[in-house]
């Protein structure tokens, strides 16, 4: 049936106007003043915006990963999601050494399937380059639309992938179409800091961060820069956390290096200090790169107003504080890393960037939504609000005062890192393409009623304004 949301203020990354919104088969078809439709369910948005569904770029839903499996899987994950206002997720499949990439794939769709209440993609890890993954890449990214590849240069031995693999990885992915994406840390470095704290009996969970410094982040973040300027690629460095990556990110944006760079609301919000919590609580507070000094948050917030970095995704990496963080209990480098945030991304960026003056509401809109679906292959069917796109759509009111809590939030852990924290403002009513997944803050969609979306290739023109000399030589038309 279709749907027709009247009075709202409509926003998306360039434009903040009143309008009517008709939805009619899981599409916008008309955007107006004043729209009227005999058969169709009104939904008054009067005094509230209307945004895009939020695209959360990283998401680790049912994951095996340091001993356990994260808490919250493809349902519970993306329910959770749907309740802070995001409409699509984009999931890390990790693969196999040895084993073939659709395999993985498979899994990964097995995970997702019949579960995920909103629609959903992945990113694919790149662990080795050999003639089988070289023979599997282009169908990969061609034909299954998984058109990001994710290389990591941490936790050694267990994801990390050498220099060697980065870089052909990045010519690959140029050749191919597709973005490589990495999590920038010196995984050897951290390696040997870590069994030098373990030796002198350092077990506790602020070792964590001071064995991964912020120099050692900002050195695999210029490195990895650097090779994707000499494969002439594309780089997307994952969860910058400090400083040192983001002047290595800047220095290579302006060398016409086409780099882009997430942040994620721990860093923005949170410093070091939380993992010298007493009674191991500080375990709730290992991510990785890990929590910094409280002077990187500046940067960090600063470095999303002048569009040195762009995005801000959740890294949904959930572990329960008891039965699963407390693998690390008198070993810091067994605490399971990461943490829940898949539901809070949304309102706390808004919160905290709009209401506090740090951000416009249009870069809101961008960081959130907008950049990710021109970055990784979704724009403009999904990420704005237009004729003939999806209607993932968010109904926000920004006058609620809240306060984040485990009691209150559906990710399905025991702990919320931004326990007490005061926000304003609030998803109201979630459409994932023209059907209510949340409607006056109840939750009325279906597990199963979430897609696999097949992304385009990427394109450098297609990825915003910021177009360099590089990019303009390279050329290309977004083919939407
Ligand atoms: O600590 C984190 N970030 N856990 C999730 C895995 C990753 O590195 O993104
Ligand atoms: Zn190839
Ligand atoms: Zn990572
Ligand atoms: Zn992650």
């Amino acid at each position: 049936m279709a749907k027709l949301i009247k009075n709202g203020t409509i926003v998306t990354a360039t434009d903040q106007y009143q309008g009517d919104i008709l939805i009619e088969n899981g599409v916008i078809t008309q955007i107006g003043l004043n729209l009227t439709r005999k058969d169709a369910v009104i939904v008054d948005a009067k005094g509230k915006y209307v945004f895009p569904g939020g695209i959360d770029p990283h998401t680790h839903l049912d994951m095996p990963f340091g001993g356990t499996v994260t808490a919250d899987n493809f349902e519970t994950g993306t329910r959770a999601a749907a309740f802070g206002g995001t409409t699509m997720v984009i999931d890390f499949c990790l693969t196999n050494k040895g084993k073939p990439l659709s395999q993985s794939v498979e899994t990964w769709h097995q995970k997702a399937a019949g579960k995920a209440v909103i629609d959903y993609s992945f990113h694919l890890m790149i662990a080795e380059i050999n003639d089988e993954v070289l023979a599997e890449l282009p169908a990969m990214i061609q034909e299954e639309g998984i058109t990001s590849l994710k290389v990591f240069m941490a936790y050694k031995n267990v994801f990390q992938a050498d220099d060697g693999t980065l870089y052909r990885t990045l010519l690959e992915a140029k050749k191919h179409g597709a973005l490589v994406m990495v999590h920038a840390e010196n995984g050897d470095v951290i390696e040997y800091l870590i069994s030098q704290a373990l030796e002198a009996g350092q077990t506790d969970p602020i070792y964590h961060a001071l064995t991964r410094p912020s120099l050692i982040e900002g050195e695999a973040t210029g490195r990895a820069a650097k090779l994707t300027d000499l494969a002439n690629s594309q780089l997307y460095v994952v969860h910058v956390t400090c400083e040192e990556a983001v002047q290595q990110i800047t220095e290579a944006r302006n060398r016409g290096v086409d780099i882009w760079g997430e942040t994620c609301p721990q860093y923005l919000m949170l410093d070091q200090t939380y993992l010298e919590k007493p009674d191991f609580e500080g375990a709730k507070y290992v991510w990785s790169p890990p929590l910094r000094p409280k002077f990187h948050q500046d940067v960090l917030w600063n470095a999303l107003k002048t569009g040195q970095l762009q995005t801000v995704g959740s890294d949904q990496c959930s572990f329960n504080f008891i039965g699963q963080k407390d693998l690390g209990l008198g070993d810091f480098s067994k605490i399971p890393n990461g943490g829940p945030c898949i539901e809070d991304r949304f309102s706390i960026l808004y919160s905290e960037g709009v209401g506090k003056g740090r951000i416009t509401i249009n870069q809101f809109v961008d960081i959130i939504a907008t950049r990710s679906a021109k970055l990784f292959g979704l724009f403009p069917k999904k990420g704005t609000i237009a004729v003939g796109g999806d209607a993932d759509l968010v109904i926000f009111d920004p006058t609620v005062k809240r306060t984040i809590s485990v009691e209150t939030h559906h990710m399905n852990v025991d702990y919320n890192p931004f326990e007490g924290l005061e926000i304003k403002g609030e998803p109201v009513t979630v459409l994932s393409r023209g059907e209510f997944v949340i409607l006056d803050k109840q939750f009325v969609g279906e597990a199963g009623n979430g897609q696999f979306v097949k992304r385009r290739t990427y394109v450098s023109s297609a990825s915003g304004e910021a177009v360099s000399k590089k990019e303009t030589i390279r050329g290309g038309v977004p083919n939407v």
